[in-house]
């Protein structure tokens, strides 16, 4: 391990706005380390230095600090389940709901929740919040280009009506991308949106310390609106989900138990 990790978090906290004390520490280290190392450093400080001079190595470390992998309908069981049961439920109280893709990364989870609320809604008429800390994500994610192995997942005739292939990457239509307004917001320090009916927030959570978690849990539970749903990740269960006031609907999905 290298020495002053302690040191570095705080400048990189000044450079970034990215508080890694919220990040589980040994795992966030160990991949730090692995980077520094691999790019020809021994010392947090040479590299930190090296970090505000040369933007290339900042955009690698902000890359490979993220943890950007993503794909449409991720689980698909579970958003065989939105489909079915949440969004429906949902379209009772609000046929218009607001929905918000938190950590969106890409893209791939706003565009899929796009194209599921096409059989709901008409899209030309219907805005998604994506919201992501990572800048450099997020301007992949406006520009809407996959490789066919991210669609693995995706109902068929999603991808023959909302893709065009061009050799190997399949590009997604304007009426999706249109139904998207991206964002940057970091989780743990700004403002969240209020009145959501529907959070997506996946695979990001299993990131942070627990006492980040709780802040995080309380921010959510007061974005929802009064009907509004929590989506968490496949490996991101809430355990005692009423110390958030939340109350479990299903596995994996939330609402606010009405308390603010
Ligand atoms: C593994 S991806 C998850 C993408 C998508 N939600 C999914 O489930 O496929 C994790 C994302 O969390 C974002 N992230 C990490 N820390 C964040 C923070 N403090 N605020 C907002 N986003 C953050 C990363 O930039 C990355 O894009």
């Amino acid at each position: 391990m290298l020495d002053d990790y302690e040191g570095f978090k705080e400048k990189i906290f000044k450079l970034t706005g990215i508080d890694l004390s919220s990040y589980k520490e040994r795992q966030m280290r160990r991949r730090i380390d692995s980077l520094i190392l691999r790019n020809n450093y021994d010392d947090y400080y040479l590299y930190f230095k090296a970090l505000t001079q040369n933007t290339e190595l900042y955009n690698e470390f902000i890359n490979y600090l993220t943890i950007n992998v993503s794909e449409f309908y991720r689980n698909p069981e579970q958003w065989a389940i939105l489909e079915k049961e949440i969004i429906p439920d949902i379209m009772k109280s609000n046929n218009k709901p607001k929905i918000w893709s938190a950590a969106c990364s890409t893209g791939e989870e706003p565009y899929s929740l796009a194209m599921m609320m096409s059989r709901f809604v008409d899209l030309n008429n219907f805005k998604i919040l994506a919201t992501d800390i990572d800048d450099g994500a997020v301007e992949k994610a406006k520009k809407g280009v996959y490789t066919q192995k991210s669609l693995e997942n995706l109902p068929k005739d999603f991808v023959d009506k909302f893709f065009t292939n061009t050799g190997d990457k399949y590009a997604i239509s304007e009426t999706v991308k249109n139904s998207i307004e991206f964002k940057h917001h970091n989780l743990l320090e700004d403002k969240y949106p209020d009145n959501c009916d529907l959070i997506v927030c996946r695979n990001v959570m299993i990131y942070f310390t627990e006492e980040a978690k709780i802040g995080m849990y309380n921010n959510f539970r007061k974005s929802l609106s009064r009907i509004g749903v929590l989506f968490v990740g496949s490996t991101e269960q809430i355990i005692l989900p009423h110390r958030y006031k939340l109350e479990s609907l299903k596995t994996f999905f939330y609402k606010g138990n009405g308390q603010v």
